[in-house]
């Protein structure tokens, strides 16, 4: 059989923006701890209209647009902001999207890493029936408190992604490094819409996890450090990665050298956390480099709080710089509405998910929106 893996990938963000300078401003902090100490420049904040679903949608809509549906049975949908706690949100974007009935879909939650346990979960799909092809969706909204230090790490994004045969992009490999630890670093109780953090602990159980990972890989026959050209992680603030990694190093036994990695952090700097999605969108910004990456082995970390890491590593495959849509995501970006902080946190305030009759005003300009909630039910229509 052909290798199996990642054969396209879309990204999608929320509607505004606002920047770390201004939140800055009105909190008295030095800018400078946002860009250089947190590594963040910004953080997309969505329209009152938009949500997981929407955003999910959106990047999913992408992958069949250029693909078509043929041979899509699942669709697995990645999140830990969820908007209900019964109803999968791919079954609202199944809807949106018109795809036949004859597929499967459901959602998986272990906080940021649901995305890569989907991914898994998708490439044993397609090994068992390599004809198939698994639509995988990983959306959130990163919310915390207002005047809390995870403040400035919040964000929003999805990312949408294609598993199959014969993959255009990467095939991964088979050996995987996993860690679980049950530990209470960060953690959203059923009766909060913002998360719970122990930041300084949620950090050293990711430098942790990312160590532990690794030496998984290694006992799982993976491959030497030297043989990975290039590391993406999970990227709840960029500088996270830098931290971790700088570990990895040292246990390793090899120079750290931050340049090469910064390079995967070019869109999470201004998303800012998008949890499930973070990994990807990293992804996105190294795919969507000037480098030729061709038949090079690259690593992909996954750290999910409470916790479970992995770590996975793909072929990025011969022709992927044909198959790419590079400034798409760049556009995206840069046509966000920028917020002012006074409007950002009025937004934030009344962000809760509500089981209340209620109207959305039309803001956002992506494909699909939420228009509000009737008869306790959510309603999601085309833009
Ligand atoms: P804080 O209290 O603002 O941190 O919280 P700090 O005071 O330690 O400052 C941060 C860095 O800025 C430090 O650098 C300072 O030195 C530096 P470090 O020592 O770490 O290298 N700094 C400056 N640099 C330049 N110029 C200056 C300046 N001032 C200070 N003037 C924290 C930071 C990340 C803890 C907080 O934002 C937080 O709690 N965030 C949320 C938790 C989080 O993101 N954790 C990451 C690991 S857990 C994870 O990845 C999972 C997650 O995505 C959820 C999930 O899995 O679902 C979160």
């Amino acid at each position: 059989m052909t290798g199996i893996g990642i054969h396209d990938l879309a990204v999608a963000t929320g509607h505004h923006v606002l920047e770390l300078d201004d939140l800055a401003e009105r909190l008295g902090v030095d800018p400078a701890k946002y860009h250089v100490g947190i590594g963040q420049d910004a953080f997309s904040v969505p329209a009152p209209d938009e949500d997981i679903v929407t955003m999910g949608a959106a990047a999913a809509k992408e992958i069949i647009d250029r693909h078509g549906v043929d041979g899509i049975r699942t669709v697995l949908f990645a999140t830990e902001s969820g908007v209900d706690q019964s109803k999968a949100a791919g079954v609202f974007v199944h809807g949106l999207l018109g795809l036949p009935q004859n597929v499967r879909v459901v959602e998986l939650k272990q906080a940021c890493y649901g995305g890569t346990a989907a991914v898994q979960l998708a490439l044993g799909i397609v090994a068992r029936a390599p004809h198939e092809r698994v639509l995988v969706i990983a959306a959130d909204v990163a919310r915390y408190d207002v005047d809390t230090a995870a403040e400035p790490t919040q964000g929003a994004g999805a990312a949408a992604i294609l598993v199959s045969a014969d993959p255009d992009l990467i095939e991964i490999e088979p050996a995987a490094g996993v860690f679980t630890a049950d530990v209470d670093d960060f953690w959203r109780p059923n009766d909060r819409s913002t998360a719970l953090v122990d930041g300084r602990l949620s950090v050293s159980a990711y430098v942790d996890a990312f160590v532990g990972a690794w030496d998984d890989l290694a006992a799982q026959g993976g491959p030497a450090y030297g043989d990975i050209v290039r590391f993406v992680h999970h990227q709840p603030f960029t500088k996270m990665a830098l931290k971790a990694h700088r570990k990895l190093t040292q246990h390793v036994g090899v120079p750290f050298d931050e340049s090469e990695l910064a390079i995967g952090f070019t869109y999470n700097r201004q998303t800012g956390n998008t949890y499930t999605a973070s990994l990807w969108i990293g992804l996105a910004a190294l795919l969507d480099l000037d480098d030729d990456l061709a038949g090079e082995r690259i690593a992909l970390f996954s750290y999910g709080s409470g916790s479970v890491g992995e770590l996975i590593t793909g072929i990025v495959q011969p022709s992927y710089r044909e198959h790419r849509r590079t400034g798409r995501v760049r556009n995206l970006l840069d046509a966000r509405v920028p917020l002012t902080v006074d409007a950002y946190r009025e937004l934030h305030a009344a962000g809760a998910a509500t089981s209340e009759d209620v109207e959305r005003p039309h803001v956002t300009t992506a494909p699909f929106r939420f228009a509000g909630v009737r008869g306790g039910a959510r309603q999601y229509e085309a833009s």
